[in-house]
């Protein structure tokens, strides 16, 4: 495990703290070994979203802030951040997000520590407000699933409805139930096919192999986390609404690990052929036009 994350490292640039590794492959062990959480105990009692009852949702108001990630922006719908979006502290963004999603704690460390730093802030004294993370080829980058590119759109919490659309309508898989399913290859299909389209018709089209790593990690959020179920998904990516008796399909006691999710992040991003979708660059036409 060492050495995939040093791999890792070395495809993303991303420097691992060795302290978190050996965090993470400690608490991928311990899930390996200890019971999974029940069905409908998930998210931990005394936590917003215990019993499936997540707190009210209310949609943005003026002046409140959002960014380009769908999760968050429910979060704040539903008032597990602050409604408004902002002036959010990354310690409370740590300990909300592991508790709604159950992310693993080595993950949900790293991931504010990252955005701290990417805004030269300090991660135990300062805020931020959501869209400070759309800070473009930050976090934030070209070829969203859910997103026109910057270019075309600079206010990236604004939702692009067509994209969202077809990634669901591109779900093939089935659960036992009959419910539609988003599988691993319906994702590596649609982000090779918007990866090309995004490269032909955006003049200003960047992606970094980083950046590509981090949209196969979004990706791989709506696999595990969110079990790949499109009825769900419907709801958090149009709505940024956790559906009433969610709970994160991740069961493990601790969490989804920074070592798990990697196995889906890399195979995600390893099958992704954006050669299979080469767009002629006729017409600089803009994406449809958004909500
Ligand atoms: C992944 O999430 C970031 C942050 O919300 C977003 O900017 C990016 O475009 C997403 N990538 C994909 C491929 O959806
Ligand atoms: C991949 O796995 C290693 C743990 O062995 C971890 O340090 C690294 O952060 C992982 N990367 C991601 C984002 O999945």
């Amino acid at each position: 495990m060492a050495f995939i994350s040093t791999v890792y490292s070395k495809i993303t640039g991303v420097f691992f703290d060795a302290g978190i590794v050996s965090w993470d492959v400690l608490l991928t062990m311990m899930n390996l070994v200890q019971r999974k959480r029940r069905v409908g105990h998930v998210t931990p009692e005394g936590h917003p979203g215990y019993g499936g009852h997540w707190p009210e949702f209310r949609p943005p108001r003026e002046g409140d802030s959002r960014c380009s990630c769908p999760a968050l922006n429910a979060m704040a719908n539903h008032g597990i951040i602050p409604r408004s979006g902002r002036g959010i502290t990354f310690t409370e963004l740590n300990r909300q997000i592991r508790s709604t999603y159950n992310f693993g704690s080595s993950f949900c460390s790293f991931v504010p520590h990252f955005a701290a730093k990417m805004l030269q802030k300090s991660y135990s004294k300062d805020v931020f407000d959501l869209e400070d993370l759309d800070l473009h080829n930050g976090i934030e980058h070209d070829a969203s699933l859910t997103r026109a590119d910057t270019h075309f759109q600079k206010d990236q919490s604004v939702k692009h409805l067509p994209y969202i659309e077809e990634l669901l309508a591109s779900a093939t898989g089935k659960d036992s139930e009959g419910n539609a399913i988003l599988t691993l290859k319906d994702l590596q299909k649609v982000q090779g096919k918007r990866r090309a389209e995004a490269r032909a018709k955006n003049p200003e089209f960047s992606l970094s192999l980083f950046h590509k790593i981090f949209g196969s990690s979004n990706s791989s959020t709506l696999l595990t986390i969110f079990g790949g179920r499109v009825e769900d998904l419907r709801s958090i990516l149009f709505d940024e609404r956790l559906p009433e008796g969610w709970e994160s399909r991740i069961r493990q006691p601790h969490g989804l690990t920074i070592t798990n999710f990697n196995t889906t992040v890399l195979r995600c991003e390893f099958g992704t052929r954006e050669k299979d979708f080469e767009v002629s660059k006729v017409g600089n036409e803009e994406p449809h036009p958004n909500v």
